[in-house]
């Protein structure tokens, strides 16, 4: 069964919206773990524009799966030296740019990356498993094993641009083409002994035709649940999505 990391950004983006306390993401944790969640995902961005350092602190202590922080590699700007003192389980490098909406592109990889190598050593020293978000390319995937990460999320947002321009027609050349990069990527990543996890822009559509990638474990996904959750209740938006990957 894939193993699915339920981002809750959002939740924490309603909150900011009126600088208040509700909703608390840390509820929503809860829920999300009650209706099937089997990890809780969140991005403490250098502005902090939704997930606050207190509600990594608070979901430390009561996530019983896994929680997998998102966060830039960089030093300094406080938010690796907050998930070293916290210890999340899992954590995924990012790129980070302080104008975009969301995380835009993977990570730039590069084998011979000794700062990001530095990074990766002391998380894994920390005790936490470290993935690297990157572009779904065997060359970005061989770079990943080279600098010493347990596991690769595969970005998807071509692959979710491609399923909405062609309404996931699965005979649409574009649909097949981002479907035979997530492919060589996976068999890179299986062939390397990497874990391999995928994510951005995955929803309750375009989920099913990443169930083909050989050695899938694991799905992070954020807008799409919360969107539903608005309307229906996270535990049930939560449900359905496991409904899906199983
Ligand atoms: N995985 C990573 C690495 C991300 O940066 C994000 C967005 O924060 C997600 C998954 C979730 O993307 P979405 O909100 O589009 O489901």
């Amino acid at each position: 069964m894939i193993h699915l990391g339920v981002n809750i950004d959002h939740v924490a983006t309603v909150r900011q919206a009126r600088r208040s306390v509700e909703p608390d993401p840390v509820h929503a944790a809860v829920l999300a773990e009650l209706g099937g969640a089997d990890g809780i995902t969140v991005h403490v961005r250098e502005d902090r524009r939704h997930i606050q350092d207190r509600d990594l602190r608070l979901l430390r202590q009561t996530v019983r799966g896994v929680l997998n922080l998102e966060l830039a590699p960089r030093e300094g700007g406080g938010v690796l030296e907050l998930a070293l003192e916290v210890g999340p389980d899992q954590v995924c490098l990012v790129p980070e740019h302080r104008a975009e909406i969301t995380t835009e592109g993977g990570l730039a990889v590069s084998a011979d990356d000794q700062r990001l190598r530095a990074v990766i050593e002391r998380l894994r020293a920390r005790g936490c498993l470290v993935s690297l978000f990157i572009e779904p390319e065997p060359a970005a995937v061989a770079a990943a094993a080279a600098l010493g990460a347990d596991a690769v999320e595969l970005h998807t947002g071509s692959w979710a641009e491609a399923w909405a321009a062609c309404r996931g027609r699965d005979d649409d050349p574009r649909l097949a083409r981002e479907q035979q990069r997530l492919l060589a990527a996976a068999h890179e990543a299986g062939a390397r002994g990497l874990r391999l996890h995928a994510g951005h822009g995955l929803n309750y559509h375009n989920v099913r035709g990443l169930l083909v990638l050989p050695g899938l474990r694991e799905v992070n996904i954020g807008h799409s649940i919360v969107s539903r959750a608005v309307l229906v209740g996270i535990e049930r938006a939560v449900r359905e999505m496991k409904a899906l990957l199983a």
